[in-house]
């Protein structure tokens, strides 16, 4: 397992490295990150470049067999950059350029910042192309984070917005006539007069909305590609990675995967007072969205291991649940796991941003629970890498469906990332195994597929969901699917238009409702567990073209109309939830959604709190039991199991205790 941490020696006198290194090879780290954020150390003034002191911090780390990743310090360039060069510097949607002094404020496309990246990675990568002890890149720092999802609206993006624009659509007829610019007289005549999306009284068009979206995610992909392509000509051995953000959407995340060796995120589960605290089933699903990026495994590059803060300081890790958060991400499919940071800065904005260490750098009760994390992990050695995943149920998702409908919600109260995990968050307490894959995936192999909200559709999209389900698989489409092409523009057939056969209805009318109302509504389907309940914020009124009624509503001017039907299509069956129902008529339809399709859960646990996942290598079988809660739990076992952590063997039908946030591993052949 590769484990360690994220290291800033540069914030620290270099008196203190080699204590540093001697308690990181203690606590069995094999790797560190570094340097990402060093642009000024390693490049002074201009063209004055220095990498000694990165050298000796890695001499060091090397003497303790501690193997380095190093990040392309891109993220923050220089103040003597910034200064003489301020066009590298991002412009806001009011068209002011932003001011030096935070992180990640460059625009991707500003061709000074490029030149003066290119520079400094290709001398990195010249530099440190030989040191063994360098074993890969980072790229530059989570691109698009640290505000307004890393949109910028300067001359240099205008230019290239619309040279984007004129290899999309190659003529301005054509554009016209995709994004219906007769609307509000918005016909351009010289492609010199589209705007840029800047701050207006009023909106701009949503097709150019969502092109701008994927105009600027494509120039990131692009700005990371330039990197890449340096990288790879001048290392050619050494692997190249990005830490991704998890459920972040502002880059289509991938088409930014797709040329890296394999990807790393960044994992913070508690960030109450900074970011919202995560629930367990939202720590899952960030796992799965990066496990799907490539249908491959990944790193944590940095994982959360002390209270988190800029300015207020989040609650500190309970006992117990950095080692937890750590099984749970390798039980996701995790093969390096990194802290952030090794010790908590003395200045600069993340002060209260801490670390395995405090300030004072002496051993905390968290790096003594690091200490017997890398212990377990050392005895374990290489076994939990290559870790294999059932692949039954998908969730399909993708980047333009989630800028449509950051762009419209629909309904206020409507939030397409918190309404896909509403079903992730079902599956994973019934512990189902779940792939999240984008809508371009092969997903022949599944049983059971939930597309949540659909809003654009494309041919290809129509095509393989038929083809899935008369194969014989079983499909969950939500509400507001079906309603738009790929250019943001609304289909002139019945809702859901090009979906209408596959799911045997037509949505004649729809009500959006207010944050404050409810509608009542039943299962009337002789399988599915009668039950009653309620539903918000959108109610399709279904009228069934050869589906099923499954459910009605029960109130309202749409009284006994369908909400939720099924619909028989080739061998396999089509859902539709016309509502956001409560969770326990969700989770009443998944049950049977999975009952159907044969779908097995890793194992059958009744506290609610027990994750229970399952991965497998070489024909062995590793249950990992994760208890979320500040409860004991106790298992009960079908079969003979040999326990990883523990060393020992529990027997059929015994109790297995779980102590608050604890772990076990259970391997079967
Ligand atoms: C991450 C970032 C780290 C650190 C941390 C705390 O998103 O990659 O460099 O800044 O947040 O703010």
């Amino acid at each position: 397992m590769n484990f360690g941490c994220d290291y800033y020696p540069e914030h620290w006198p270099e008196e203190r490295w080699e204590k540093d290194v001697q308690m990181m090879a203690e606590a069995g780290f094999n790797v560190v990150r570094m340097a990402e954020f060093a642009w000024v150390k390693l490049e002074r003034g201009k063209g004055q470049f220095d990498f000694s002191w990165l050298d000796k911090a890695i001499e060091i780390l090397s003497e303790n067999k501690i193997r380095n990743v190093l990040g392309t310090p891109t993220a923050t360039p220089p103040a003597w950059l910034a200064a003489s060069h301020p066009d590298i510097l991002r412009v806001n949607k009011e068209g002011i350029r932003t001011s030096f002094g935070g992180r990640r404020a460059c625009c991707p496309n500003s061709s000074t910042y490029r030149t003066y990246s290119e520079k400094m990675v290709s001398k990195m990568a010249e530099h440190y192309k030989d040191n063994k002890n360098v074993i890969g890149w980072q790229i530059d720092n989570e691109f698009g984070g640290d505000g307004e999802k890393g949109l910028c609206y300067c001359q240099e993006c205008a230019k290239n917005f619309r040279q984007w624009l004129q290899d999309k659509y190659k003529t301005l007829q054509k554009l016209n006539q995709e994004w219906g610019t007769v609307f509000w007289s918005q016909t351009y005549t010289e492609w010199e007069q589209i705007p840029l999306p800047r701050q207006l009284e009023t909106a701009h068009n949503p097709s150019l909305l969502l092109d701008y979206r994927r105009f600027i995610s494509d120039s990131y992909i692009s700005y990371q590609k330039l990197q890449i392509d340096i990288l790879r000509k001048i290392c050619p051995h050494k692997f190249i990675t990005h830490n991704f953000m998890g459920l972040f959407n502002a880059i289509d995340y991938y088409k930014l995967a797709e040329p890296l060796d394999f990807i790393a995120w960044d994992n913070y589960p508690n960030l109450r007072f900074t970011g919202g605290n995560k629930s367990p089933a939202k720590v899952s699903l960030s796992h799965d969205v990066m496990r799907g990026l490539k249908e491959e495994n990944f790193w944590v590059m940095e994982q959360q291991s002390g209270p988190s803060g800029w300015q207020c300081v989040d609650p500190n890790p309970h006992p117990g649940e950095i080692r937890l958060w750590t099984y749970q991400a390798i039980a996701h499919g995790a093969e390096g796991i990194l802290y952030f940071r090794w010790r908590t800065s003395r200045f600069g904005t993340e002060q209260f941003w801490h670390g395995i260490l405090d300030q004072c750098g002496t051993a905390t009760r968290r790096y003594e629970e690091v200490k017997k994390i890398g212990q377990e992990l050392k005895r374990i050695k290489d076994e939990l890498i290559g870790l294999e995943f059932p692949k039954e149920v998908a969730m399909l998702t993708s980047y333009d469906e989630q800028w449509a409908f950051d762009i419209q919600p629909n309904n206020p109260k409507f939030n397409y990332q918190e309404h896909f995990a509403s079903y992730y968050q079902i599956l994973n307490t019934l512990n189902i195994p779940v792939d999240v894959v984008s809508i371009q995936a092969d997903i022949s192999k599944y049983k059971l597929l939930i597309a949540p909200a659909l809003f654009l559709i494309n041919d290809e999209l129509v095509d393989n969901l038929k083809e899935f389900v008369k194969k014989g698989g079983t499909l969950i489409i939500t509400f507001r699917s079906g309603i738009k092409n790929w250019n943001n523009v609304a289909f002139d057939e019945p809702l859901p238009a090009k979906l209408n056969d596959l799911l045997g209805i037509e949505v004649v009318e729809y009500d959006s409702l207010s944050s404050v109302h409810r509608c009542k509504l039943k299962l009337i389907h002789p399988e599915i567990e009668p039950l009653q309940g309620e539903c918000d914020t959108w109610c399709d009124i279904i009228k069934c073209r050869g589906a099923e009624i499954i459910g009605r509503y029960t109130q309202s001017y749409y009284k006994d109309e369908a909400c939720l039907t099924i619909n028989r299509f080739g061998q396999g069956y089509a859902i539709y939830i016309g509502t956001n129902p409560s969770p326990e008529i969700k989770g009443s339809i998944l049950r049977w959604a999975i009952e159907k399709s044969r779908v097995k859960s890793s194992f059958q646990v009744d506290p609610e709190d027990i994750e229970v996942i399952l991965g497998r290598k070489e024909g062995k079988d590793y249950l990992f039991f994760l208890n979320h809660s500040n409860k004991y739990h106790q298992v009960k076992l079908d079969r003979i199991y040999q326990e990883l952590l523990e060393k020992r063997e529990y027997f059929r039908d015994s109790l297995m205790a779980i102590e608050p946030k604890g772990v076990r591993i259970l391997c079967r052949t």
